[in-house]
């Protein structure tokens, strides 16, 4: 379970940067519970704070204020419990495939990297091509060898922020597919941010609306259609229609 209480985020030094006006309150009073096994997605304009909202999540970023625990246990800094995926791949350009995956397994003994870097890269359905390097890689092919270096440690919690924001809708769909089954074999507990509606509603037990600056959580919408859901599904486009509604797109 994932715990984030009255989470604050103020971002710059405020008694230096208050007069140059440079202070930044970028999340104010957020109060979220991630059960395990569940999906939850984060929707919200532009500068809401969905992006430090997770990387507070995951520890890469500490509160102002509040507090965040997975499973009891306050987050202080980056843990292996938790993956984590950007909108872009990250890979490092000058490694294949394989090395970079590797990369989330360090400290782990050689052979033992070896089996979980077969196996991980096997799930993305990416096995041609563990030796190949990133230029050789589509977009959506990147975009998989970032999740399987993610989901290499087998986390517990998999941290998502717009993954598939880059890739054309096509890719993206299927992607989101591969997505749900490999959480329906491995039930991380998963945080998804994105700005695509039916990305969401197509993924999602549980949608979030955040709004405003500082960023809050403005609406919190459950999707109880069964999956697999079509998109063009009448229940699926209401539902989006209801949450385009909540945002602030004024
Ligand atoms: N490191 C930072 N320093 C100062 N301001 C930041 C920093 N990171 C984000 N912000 C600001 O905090 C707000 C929320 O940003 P972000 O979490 O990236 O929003 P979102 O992901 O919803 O687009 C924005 O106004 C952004 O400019
Ligand atoms: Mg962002």
């Amino acid at each position: 379970m994932l715990e984030i209480s009255d989470v604050g985020k103020v971002f710059g030094d405020p008694a230096a940067a208050a007069q140059a006006g440079l202070v930044h309150h970028a999340l104010d009073g957020v109060d979220l519970t991630v059960g395990q096994h569940e999906i939850v997605s984060l929707v919200g304009t532009s500068g809401c704070g969905k992006s430090t909202l997770l990387r507070i999540a995951s520890g890469l970023d500490l509160p102002t204020t509040g507090r965040v625990a997975l499973d009891g246990r306050a987050v202080t800094g980056p843990t292996p419990e938790v993956g984590m995926v950007f909108q872009e791949p990250r890979l490092m350009p000058w490694l294949t495939v394989r090395e970079n995956v590797r990369l989330a397994l360090l400290d782990l003994p050689k052979a033992e990297q070896d089996a979980r870097i077969a196996e991980a890269i096997e799930d993305v359905g990416l096995s041609k091509f563990i030796d190949a390097y990133p230029r050789q890689l589509s977009g959506g092919m990147a975009q998989r060898t970032a999740i399987a270096r993610a989901l290499v440690r087998q986390p517990s919690f998999l941290l998502l922020d717009e993954p598939f924001s880059a890739l054309d809708s096509f890719t993206r769909q299927k992607l989101q597919q591969h997505l749900l089954a490999l959480w329906e074999r491995s039930r991380f507990t998963m945080v998804f941010v994105t700005h695509d509606v039916l990305e969401a509603v197509s993924l999602s037990d549980r949608i979030l609306v955040m709004r405003g600056h500082p960023g809050r959580i403005h609406r919190e919408i459950r999707v109880e259609i069964p999956r697999p859901r079509a998109r063009t599904a009448p229940e699926v486009r209401a539902l989006e229609e209801e949450i385009v509604a909540a945002l602030d797109l004024s």
